[in-house]
């Protein structure tokens, strides 16, 4: 971009193109409504990005109606038991982000509210340079440069930066800063995620629809498609383990929680081997075991797991060497790795020599 005033187009034209176009969300005001002095929820702002990190507004939406109907208001959420919280967050990943969560409900709850500063709202648990940029931005107007995924593709584009991801994000953080307007900071962040979202995708940018086009040096050098460059990511290596479900005969399940810290910290879960190259046999308590026909596959962020799941009956009166039986268990909490495990398992023939009822 030559010059300033190029760059102060930049803004205003993508501005314009909100102002037609932004996305209908749950979590929004929409541009005219702000242009009246509607302000934003910094609660529903706060609660949508944590949701939104490292997840698609898709998968966000339901679970952001649901939290914002249970829990109104941060008060409300940081008076939540931690097990509801969990329960509600099953599905979403990243556990963490629910744990979080609640320990930052529960200061700002003490603070008396949101801290209306990047760097206040930085300190708090779960909210980092994304987060704090884009709450101080949508929620107050700050003019602070809000970048994530798309915002690095859209300016890799724009300044046709050929220096692959990761190592180019410093670079197209400060390329990012030289556009940031001093007005309309929220809208003008909001922009650039839908334009990223919506216009200028990863694999077949929709250049044609694109405001930016004339701006773009990427466009004029045929390099839209190609960029960003991205350093290769290692593959993910394949683990296996073995999940125990057990059921006592009042239907009650045998669950663990999982440890506090780590990967499902502080989720429900079944009690199961290690999860490596060659798992270890590991079951909770001594009963008939029978494997069901069929694997559990999932996807962690390093790496894929595939499990065989292990089903078998329980006395009523059964002592596990972990977890407890759990009456009136609700799937709907389980972390979707879990919640594979207990439909498959649920699937198996019930009627199998061992298994009968
Ligand atoms: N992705 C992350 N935050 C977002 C927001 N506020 N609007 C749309 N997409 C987003």
């Amino acid at each position: 971009m030559r010059d300033e005033n190029q760059r102060a187009r930049v803004a205003e034209v993508l501005l314009g193109w909100y102002d037609r176009h932004a996305r209908v969300l749950p979590w929004r005001i929409a541009p005219a409504d702000r242009a009246r002095g509607v302000l934003p929820d910094p609660y529903r702002v706060w609660l949508s990005e944590v949701m939104l990190q490292q997840t698609t507004v898709t998968a966000v939406k339901d679970y952001f109606h649901r939290f914002t109907a249970r829990w109104p208001d941060v008060q409300v959420l940081a008076a939540a038991q931690d097990a509801d919280v969990m329960a509600e967050w099953a599905g979403l990943g990243y556990y963490a982000r629910a744990r979080n969560l609640l320990a930052c409900a529960r200061q700002i709850s003490a603070l008396g509210g949101f801290p209306d500063t990047r760097d206040g709202l930085r300190a708090l648990p779960g909210i980092g340079a994304y987060t704090s940029a884009a709450i101080a931005a949508i929620a107050w107007d700050h003019p602070e440069t809000v970048v994530d995924g798309n915002v690095e593709r859209v300016m890799a584009r724009l300044f046709a930066v050929r220096e692959p991801l990761p190592k180019a994000k410093p670079a197209l953080t400060r390329l990012a800063e030289t556009l940031t307007p001093a007005r309309r900071a929220g809208d003008y962040a909001q922009a650039l995620m839908d334009l990223g979202a919506t216009i200028c995708t990863p694999r077949a940018p929709r250049c044609a629809a694109c405001p930016l086009a004339g701006f773009c040096t990427a466009r004029a050098q045929g390099l839209a498609t190609t960029l960003p460059a991205r350093t290769a990511r290692a593959p993910k290596p394949l683990r296996r383990g073995y999940a125990y479900v057990a059921l006592r005969p009042d239907g009650a399940p045998l669950l663990e929680t999982r440890p506090p810290r780590g990967l499902l910290g502080g989720m429900p879960g079944w009690p199961g081997s290690d999860w490596s190259d060659d798992p270890q046999p590991a079951p909770p308590l001594h009963a008939d075991w029978q494997p069901v026909t069929g694997t559990v596959r999932h996807t962690f962020t390093h790496f894929h797991l595939e499990l065989t799941v292990m089903v078998a009956r329980a006395p009523q009166g059964a002592e596990p060497e972990t977890g407890a039986f759990r009456p009136g268990f609700d799937p709907s909490g389980l972390p979707s790795v879990m919640r594979k495990v207990w439909d498959l398992a649920t699937s198996a023939d019930l009627s199998a020599p061992g298994l009968s009822r």
